[in-house]
């Protein structure tokens, strides 16, 4: 597994994402939108578009421009509409001839400013304008920081399914800034906690357990908390990034309570009944009982699950309108990590994840029940 770096440098912290010559840096910290253009050196950029949303660019665009432009760079905002629907190839090619009519070549830069929607799309759309260019993501979302801003997956999605069409498209550079978390509606707040609890299970560093302990007192308002937190999350990322990039070994790690938390986000008309991070929690759960079941954990590990994810203000279990294990077992078969049978990632303990393919069919159901009940 490649070394990484993490090293403090006038209060950013950063980490290195280890990739031979398309390696990078994510700078971490509190108010870095107000001094970008110190964390980014491409002397042969001349023109920079920022792609952000109609949420985003009104509280955060006008600061990115003045970096940009006081670093003598011409530089253009192109909004879209907030939310999963932009994220369609009609939007991208949109994006791609703003990039054209604006005059950006190849030695120019798409930044990517807003969450995850706005990372994938301008990330999808800077890897194929002029085949590839310069990408910075600056993700103002917690799952956009601690997630889909590190690891150069981008995507839009098509009417059959979501993330279906896509490239590996590798940041130059990530800048995320703890203080944009400020704005961020509570709901996307517990959506990026639910992935940092994964990380936290994931992991067999001292972090994780920490966070086991401390999860009840986790304040937002606590930013240098937040940025540990954030620096610890992409800690983990990094390494599975740069162990795996293209997403053939341990990356499939990150998919830890997504096959259910995937199931379940689509069973409930994507975000009417269950977020994205409400699913991961759940599904977690579920994973936990299914590694007790098959004998791969010692009892307990689903209740530790529940204890973290429940102290950080997420569900546990379905509530209200219960999905038929029918339906979501024909989902979990269709989810893009399997390949014909279900697969799914366990845990042996925290810190010991293990794919396991063919699960049996019974054991699954069992545990729905139980999850459930
Ligand atoms: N590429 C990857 O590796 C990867 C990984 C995980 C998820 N994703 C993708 O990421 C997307 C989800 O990302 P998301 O949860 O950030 O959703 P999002 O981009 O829709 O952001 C959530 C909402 O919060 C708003 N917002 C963002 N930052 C804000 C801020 N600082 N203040 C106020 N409002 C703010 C946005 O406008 C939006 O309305 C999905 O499309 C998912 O498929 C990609
Ligand atoms: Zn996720």
């Amino acid at each position: 597994m490649a070394e990484r770096r993490t090293v403090m440098s006038d209060s950013v912290e950063l980490v290195e994402v280890e990739l031979a010559e398309r390696s990078y840096t994510v700078s971490i910290g509190q108010g870095l939108l107000g001094r970008m253009e110190e964390l980014l050196a491409r002397p042969y950029w001349r023109r920079v578009a920022v792609v952000t949303d109609d949420r985003v660019g009104p509280l955060y665009g006008a600061t990115v421009v003045s970096r940009l432009k006081g670093a003598g760079l011409e530089t253009f905002v192109l909004e879209i509409p907030s939310g999963e629907p932009s994220k369609t190839a009609d939007r991208a090619v949109e994006i791609v001839e703003s990039l054209i009519d604006s005059g950006l070549t190849r030695s120019d830069a798409v930044f990517a400013l807003g969450g995850g929607v706005v990372g994938d799309l301008a990330g999808f759309a800077s890897s194929v304008f002029k085949r590839g260019i310069d990408l910075v993501q600056v993700p103002t979302s917690l799952l956009a920081q601690v997630d889909s801003s590190v690891g150069g997956k981008t995507a839009v999605n098509v009417p059959a399914a979501k993330n279906q069409v896509g490239t590996f498209h590798q940041p130059v550079a990530v800048i995320c800034d703890i203080t944009t978390l400020g704005t961020l509606p509570e709901q996307e707040f517990r959506a990026g906690l639910a992935e940092v609890a994964k990380y936290s299970v994931l992991t067999s560093r001292p972090w994780g357990r920490d966070l086991a302990g401390e999860a009840a007192s986790l304040e937002r308002a606590d930013a240098p908390r937040l940025v540990r937190l954030v620096k610890e999350c992409v800690r983990e990322k990094a390494a599975l990034v740069s162990a795996d990039e293209f997403d053939h070994g341990v990356r499939h790690h990150l998919n830890y309570g997504h096959t259910l938390g995937h199931a379940l986000e689509a069973e409930g008309g994507y975000g009417e009944l269950y977020s994205h991070g409400e699913g991961v929690a759940i599904g977690m759960v579920f994973a936990a009982l299914v590694s007790e079941a098959m004998g791969l954990a010692e009892p307990g590990l689903a209740d530790r699950h529940r204890r973290l994810l429940a102290d950080l203000a997420l569900p546990t279990a379905p509530a209200g309108q219960v999905p038929e294990y029918g339906a979501l077992a024909g989902r979990m078969a269709l989810d893009k990590k399997s390949t014909g049978d279900t697969v799914m990632v366990l845990l042996e303990s925290e810190g010991k994840p293990v794919v396991k393919r063919g699960i049996d069919s019974g054991l699954m159901e069992d545990c729905y029940a139980r999850l459930i009940s």
